[in-house]
């Protein structure tokens, strides 16, 4: 039996250890701190504790003083009736005493091993979590050993000290599991919300043309239509199907870039000639409408992709042809250093409201301009900005209302060494442009 004293002793270790858990410390060290408060109450003991793996193998998870090369000797031992004491002890489901191992059948292939470091006597008891043995906790001697009543009282309070450090360990790794299995649930639901959101809203919006299309093919069909009311409907089927094609491209854009699949082709691309090739395009529309574009800045190169970064800044355009009133202007600038280029697209249109600007970048969502005249799916800002993503850049949109609108792409400069620095894009207050030619 234990000594007054022993028992203070033991009971000081075990609150030490029981603080070292409580404080979160890694499982192996807690075992450490276990085999060596054994090792100091017991003269001449070396400890170690093998625990199960998921293939049923015992796995060395603490021996702070035995050799090295005795425990990889016996790391990954296969429980069985004759599989030295620890081996043994688990396959029984109780402890095994080896007072001598040089002798002891249990020990024959693990004879050798045992001589070459010196080790002569083995005791193991199984540790057990919930019931189940999940490991052992073995105490070797260099001298032939049969334990005593107080050493199966050090051994059996300080193996139930282990099982309650395992307990914890796996309550912790489970809650974890649980906390991630549960993030991931709810970030797979919110994607599956979006899904559907934009499955809805895209047969929403492609069933006004086509519904277009079927009503005026009727027409064709049933009525006698004068050649211009044939032309007239063949031109409105016509537009409605060119709505459509257009829906689709951006749809499936978007879908390519999201899922990281649009084939992005990186190189030196002056921004000041693809400034004024989507100009000429758009400068048409722009004067039939009454409005002024135009572009300053100086000409330099960012790394982009031609196509896609055309493809953003027409989409910038036409936003703001689109919601410009006639006899205002347009502005394109550039800008840029050793690191980045700037493309700033700044109208003086009708503006977005504060509290709409969450919403810019939401497929489908036109912030009610569906109610207007000006036609559009309200995919251009989200696919512009998921494009310029995608080339390493940034798309920021800023908005006063009444005044006007400013986007800027950032991109990373030609020949910069690093993509884009941490720097959100200079957005300025619209007012701060000066519109003069
Ligand atoms: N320059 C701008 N001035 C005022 N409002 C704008 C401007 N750009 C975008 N918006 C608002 O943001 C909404 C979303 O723009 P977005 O470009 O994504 O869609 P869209 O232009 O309506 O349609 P799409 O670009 O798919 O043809 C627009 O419907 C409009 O309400
Ligand atoms: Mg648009």
């Amino acid at each position: 039996m234990l000594s007054g004293e022993e028992v203070t002793a033991v009971l000081d270790r075990q609150t030490a250890v029981m603080e070292q858990v409580a404080s979160g410390a890694q499982l192996g060290e807690v075992l450490d701190s276990i085999a060596l408060a054994l090792e100091e109450l017991m003269a001449g003991s070396m400890c170690s504790v093998l625990l199960l793996d998921e293939e049923g193998r015992l796995r060395n998870r603490s021996a702070p003083t035995l050799a090295a090369g005795f425990s990889a000797g016996v790391d990954g031992l296969v429980p069985g009736p004759a599989a030295g004491s620890c081996g043994t002890a688990v396959h029984l489901g109780e402890a095994v005493v080896c007072s001598d191992v040089s002798t002891d059948y249990r020990w024959e292939t693990f004879r050798e091993l045992a001589a070459l470091y010196g080790l002569r006597a083995c005791w193991s008891s199984p540790i057990r979590s919930r019931g189940e043995v999940v490991g052992t906790f073995a105490v070797y001697h260099q001298t032939p050993y049969e334990p005593d009543e107080r050493d199966r009282e050090l051994v059996r309070r300080f193996t139930h000290l282990t099982s309650l450090a395992v307990e914890h360990d796996r309550s912790t790794a489970e809650r974890e599991a649980r906390h991630r299995a549960e993030l991931a649930r709810q970030s797979a639901e919110r994607a599956n919300h979006a899904k559907s959101q934009f499955v809805t809203a895209l047969s929403h919006e492609l069933r006004t043309p086509l519904q277009s299309i079927t009503s005026f093919t009727e027409n064709l069909q049933t009525l006698d239509l004068s050649p211009d009311q044939r032309q007239g409907a063949l031109e409105r089927i016509g537009g409605a199907a060119a709505h459509i094609l257009s829906i689709v491209d951006d749809v499936l854009d978007l879908a390519r870039v999201e899922a990281g699949a649009m084939p992005i082709e990186l190189q030196d691309v002056d921004v000041k000639d693809e400034v004024e090739a989507s100009l000429d395009l758009i400068e048409p529309l722009a004067e039939r409408r009454g409005l002024h574009v135009g572009c300053t800045g100086p000409s330099f190169s960012v790394r982009a992709d031609r196509r896609r970064l055309r493809q953003v800044i027409l989409n910038l355009l036409s936003n703001s042809v689109r919601f410009s009133a006639p006899g205002t202007r347009i502005r394109v600038y550039t800008e840029g250093d050793d690191l980045v280029g700037r493309v700033h697209v700044v109208d003086q249109g009708a503006g977005i409201p504060e509290e709409l600007m969450a919403r810019v970048f939401v497929p489908f969502d036109r912030l009610g301009a569906e109610a207007g005249r000006e036609g559009g799916a309200g995919l251009g800002l989200v696919l512009a900005r998921r494009l310029s993503e995608a080339m390493g850049g940034t798309l920021e949109l800023s908005s006063v209302v009444g005044v006007g609108t400013h986007a800027v792409v950032m991109l990373s400069a030609a020949g910069a060494s690093r993509l884009l620095p941490p720097e959100t894009p200079k957005l300025g207050d619209v007012r701060g442009f000066e519109f003069a030619d």
